[in-house]
């Protein structure tokens, strides 16, 4: 069977113009830049990653709000990206979207009722106009808010209830795939849990699978089956939770999680503290190679001479076991970091990175 939703090589490219009456190529925002992954049924893929890495316009491809440049996003094995009109419109209500900011994704002129149920003016045969207010009634009281309250408006609900209201909104369809943009990036830590937990909730209710985006590595970790972690437009490494954060094998995802904070001081004190120095590289310019090779403590020649593909580095194949863990690094296997002597001059270059033994 294919996965439920399947993401082929997906890029998006922004043209970059100059000049305002006729403008001029000259270059592009390479937002997104050749991402792949699967999501089974049920299943949680969480995708990590600083911010403008291509995360948000990854969640725009799936759900169609944007066209990639080149891909192919598969819904049930079947190409989305080349349809149109009914077809596309079909498919468009079984992949719904939860926005990150509940503060301004809600248009504070609708009441509550009214923005559950817009989703049903372009599909009315979900809920045919006498059905709709029991229907969004029905929605209010699935994600844990007063049915009364569906002549409200947005401005009278606290930050997580209007949160509440826009996953309500994203369910009114029926949908089976949610595409979550941050979430709950918006809120105080104290309501993201609970946010957290009525996602959790409503995919066993409704045998929902998610795509889950964060820039937190402990939340995507609390929800995720699965997790990708993206670096300037590609995923660099995808594995389990546990894979990913007991043993990353990717440079950037060594990093990122060694600046999570850990509670137990013996633990604390154990753990090498990774810090990346410089800025992440424009989408504009992106380097040759390995694009994470401007900051990589790992860096050698053939970093910037060759692209690292995601894949299952090979000496962690195993025949019994089909695993998934992959990493887009030449150097994935090396358990230990040995100090980088590279040739031709640049030791002074990485003299001064912080080495991971
Ligand atoms: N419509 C657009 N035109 C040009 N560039 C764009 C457009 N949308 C996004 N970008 C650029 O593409 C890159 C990726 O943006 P994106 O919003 O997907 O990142 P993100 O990972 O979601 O970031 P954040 O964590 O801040 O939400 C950024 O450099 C952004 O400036
Ligand atoms: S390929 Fe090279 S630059 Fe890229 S992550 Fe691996 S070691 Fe670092
Ligand atoms: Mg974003």
């Amino acid at each position: 069977m294919p996965p439920l939703l399947e993401a082929r090589e997906l890029v998006k490219h922004y043209p970059l113009t100059r000049g305002i009456l006729f403008k001029k190529q000259i270059g592009a925002v390479k937002a997104v830049d050749g991402v792949s992954f699967a999501l089974d049924p049920g299943e949680t893929l969480g995708i990590v990653g600083e911010s403008g890495c291509g995360k948000s316009t990854v969640a725009k491809m799936l759900v169609s709000l944007e066209r990639p440049t080149s891909g192919q996003i598969l819904y049930k094995g079947e190409d989305i990206t080349k349809l149109s009109g009914r077809a596309l419109k079909a498919v468009r209500r079984n992949i719904q979207m939860v926005f990150q900011d509940p503060y301004t994704s809600l248009n504070p002129r609708m009441t509550v009722g009214d923005i559950i149920g817009e989703p049903y003016e372009i599909h009315p045969e979900v809920a045919p106009k006498g059905d709709r207010r029991r229907k969004v009634q029905e929605l209010l009281d699935v994600v844990g808010l007063n049915p009364e309250y569906i002549n409200r408006y947005p401005h009278q609900f606290s930050g997580g209830q209007r949160q509440r209201i826009g996953i309500a909104r994203g369910l009114a369809l029926q949908p089976e795939v949610i595409v979550a943009d941050e979430p709950v990036s918006a809120l105080d830590v104290s309501v993201q849990a609970q946010v957290i937990n009525l996602m959790e909730k409503l995919q066993d209710e409704f045998g929902l699978s998610y795509v889950f985006i964060a820039h937190d590595l402990s939340i995507v970790r609390h929800i995720s089956d699965r997790v990708g972690v993206m670096y300037l437009g590609r995923i660099v490494e995808t594995g389990t939770d546990t894979e990913i954060y007991d043993h990353p094998t990717h440079p950037y995802t060594q990093a990122l999680l060694s600046a999570v904070p850990v509670p137990d001081p013996e633990a604390r004190e154990q753990r090498e503290r990774i810090l990346l120095t410089g800025d992440v590289p424009s989408p504009t310019a992106v380097p040759s190679g390995c694009r994470f090779r401007t900051r990589c403590w790992k860096a050698r020649e053939r970093c910037a001479l060759e692209v690292p593909l995601l894949a299952v580095p090979a000496a962690f194949r195993d025949v019994d076991t089909p695993a998934r863990h992959e990493s887009a690094c030449h150097f994935a296997e090396e358990k230990q970091v040995v100090p980088v002597e590279p040739q031709g001059g640049l030791k002074d270059k990485w003299a001064d990175r912080p080495q991971f033994r």
